[in-house]
């Protein structure tokens, strides 16, 4: 990381076109909640994008196409809160750009003005060129993402690597030309066999972000959980897994239940105390008295609706 900006200020365009210019590798993490996105804005990772895989690795979905306008601007807006630094990107979520030009750019509009994102992302090639060209032109930058689109996995196959035939490869070589032409400040490759993405990345003037697309493309982007082992479910070849968090996080759960059982927690340092003759006077013989004070009574005087 020593040749990534740690600026005071947030990361902008102006940054991340520099650091591209200068053949520096741009790292990219998806966040989708504050603690996490402090620490990688900390760290100094220059870009954030709270992708919409969002709906499988947080929320749970079986799909991502499943995640909503809303849940995606919930958790950028944490995210935006937990950095000072990244850039930060929101995925537009399936069918919320595409439809219409107004929608896309309503929507597109939102990540930015309600969310605090800096930026929007947005899944396609020849088919998004307008889009991301209206998008781009109202002032939003945009990022395109080719390749393995995941909000298109079905009409794909699955999730298998693009660009293999000759066919496919000439599709997305016209992909990635007409993201940049149509205004967008960088580009995701999804699974692309490398020698591709190397030529693609060679002829683009914008950044290409790999994943699973090799280590000739211009920076690279991992899904956090896949990154710390937090993933449940499938974990794609391209996921390097640094940590087995799910196992620490076990661990701690475990010594924590395990002390609640034995009585060894809290102890002292955790509990806070009061005064002593405070609570004589509360719990002392006169206190006592009042205890006994007729039920009735007490029960008359509590703020209960059960008579409504
Ligand atoms: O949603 C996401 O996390 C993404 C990345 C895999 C690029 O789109």
């Amino acid at each position: 990381m020593s040749a990534t900006p740690k600026p005071e200020r947030r990361v902008t365009l102006g940054d991340i076109a520099k650091m591209h210019a200068a053949g520096e590798r741009i790292a990219m993490l998806t966040a989708y909640d504050y603690p996490t996105a402090r620490v990688i804005d900390e760290v100094g990772v220059p870009l954030i994008l709270v992708g919409d895989s969002l709906g499988m690795v947080m929320l749970g979905y079986e799909e991502t196409v499943r995640v909503s306008m809303d849940e995606m601007l919930h958790h950028t807006k944490a995210v935006v809160r937990g950095t000072r630094r990244s850039l930060v990107i929101g995925d537009m979520p399936f069918l919320s750009y595409g439809v219409n030009i107004e929608h896309s750019l309503e929507n597109a509009g939102r990540f930015i003005s309600e969310a605090g994102a800096q930026a929007v992302k947005v899944e396609g090639g020849v088919r998004s060129a307008r889009t991301i060209e209206a998008i781009a032109r109202a002032g939003i930058p945009v990022m395109g993402h080719i390749g393995l689109t995941p909000q298109s996995v079905h009409g794909l196959g699955g999730h298998r690597v693009q660009g293999k035939t000759i066919e496919s490869a000439r599709r997305l070589l016209a992909d990635a030309l007409a993201v940049q032409e149509s205004g967008a400040f960088a580009v995701v490759l999804e699974l692309v066999p490398a020698e591709l993405s190397a030529a693609i990345t060679e002829r683009l003037k914008i950044p290409t972000i790999g994943i699973g697309a090799g280590a000739g493309c211009s920076g690279q982007v991992q899904v956090i959980t896949d990154l710390l082992g937090l993933t449940y479910g499938f974990i794609p070849r391209h996921a390097k897994k640094y940590e087995n968090l799910a196992e620490r996080m076990s661990a701690a759960i475990r010594s924590y239940a395990d002390e609640v059982a034995a009585g060894t927690f809290p102890g002292a340092e955790h509990s806070s105390s009061m005064d002593a003759d405070v609570l004589a006077e509360v719990l002392g013989a006169g206190a006592l008295d009042r205890a006994s004070m007729d039920a009735e009574v007490l029960a008359e005087s509590l703020p209960l609706d059960r008579d409504l």
